[in-house]
């Protein structure tokens, strides 16, 4: 029988960003079970400390931590104070991003810095500022929220797609600087998950457009991300970095043009 004690996250202390709801929240609560204790971050008081209550509930170690992740120059700050409180830092999840749909007429500068901001200098700077510590205790576990568009596109959310792409490549910048110092870096790409970033595309074309393209044919919850992340931050993925795992029933392996080939044609 296999040793599943690799997968265990006891007595690791897990930090994820845009912790408070959603996918984070989905995150935090299956890190908690795995045996992580967990700091939940989000810039929402009342939302992290909900969040918190929830992990507490079903038995989990959680603490909210209010900030901004776009608060460039006190998130060193924020950081160290988590480590010398909870004495380590093993795991990190860059987790917190928003979304803004607008054609590019529409989509100006302060528009495309904010997504930039939140959804990829943010990552840069919350590693950054969890490398130290994680290097000071001999290894951590970076993980990285992508999207399928990290490696592809769609009209109206040029800055998503800009930053999704970006946060890909800090992955592997991210990987290749830190592995020396026995810190993995990877990220996963979630598919279309149900969320508060997309529940108003419910009922509109779009809610079927995105089932039509997806092999699994329906969208995902965000529990069905979580044993990816767990994986990622054990000691089962320590020889993984600098990956992209996608986890979009398939969406970005398939091409949309299958849906109007004829299958019982002879080439
Ligand atoms: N929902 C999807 O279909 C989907 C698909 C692919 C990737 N993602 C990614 O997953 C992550 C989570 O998305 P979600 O759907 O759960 O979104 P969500 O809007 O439901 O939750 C995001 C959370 O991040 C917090 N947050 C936003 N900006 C912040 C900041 N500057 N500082 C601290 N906290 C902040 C919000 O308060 C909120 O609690 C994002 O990075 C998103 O891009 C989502």
């Amino acid at each position: 029988m296999a040793d599943l004690s690799a997968f265990s996250l006891e007595g690791r202390v897990a930090l994820v960003t845009g912790g408070g709801r959603g996918i984070g929240l989905s995150f935090a609560k299956a890190l908690a079970k795995a045996g992580a204790a967990l700091v939940i971050n989000d810039f929402r008081a009342d939302t992290a400390d909900e969040a918190c209550h929830a992990v507490e509930a079903m038995g989990g170690k959680a603490r909210p931590a209010v900030f901004d992740v776009t608060d460039f120059d006190r998130l060193e700050a924020h950081v160290d104070g988590i480590a010398r409180d909870l004495g380590r830092l093993d795991i990190l999840v860059n987790n917190a991003g928003i979304l803004i749909r607008a054609p590019i007429e529409d989509h100006g500068m302060p528009d495309f810095t904010r997504v930039i901001d939140t959804n990829l200098n943010a990552v840069y700077a919350v590693s950054r500022a969890c490398a130290r510590p994680m290097k000071a205790q001999g290894g951590g576990r970076i993980i990285n929220v992508g999207s399928v568009m990290s490696i592809s596109s769609r009209p109206g959310i040029i800055s998503y797609v800009a930053a999704k792409h970006g946060v890909l490549g800090l992955t592997r910048g991210l990987a290749a600087e830190l592995g020396p110092y026995n810190i993995t870096v990877n990220a996963i790409g979630p598919g279309y998950i149900l969320t508060e970033m997309n529940r108003h595309v419910l009922g509109t074309p779009f809610e079927q457009a995105v089932i039509d393209r997806t092999p699994m044919a329906r969208w995902a919850s965000p529990e069905e991300l979580t044993g990816t992340a767990v994986f990622l931050a054990s000691d089962a993925a320590g020889f993984v970095t600098g990956q992209l795992l996608m986890v979009d029933g398939g969406m970005t392996s398939n091409s949309i043009l299958v849906e109007s080939e004829n299958l019982g044609a002879s080439s």
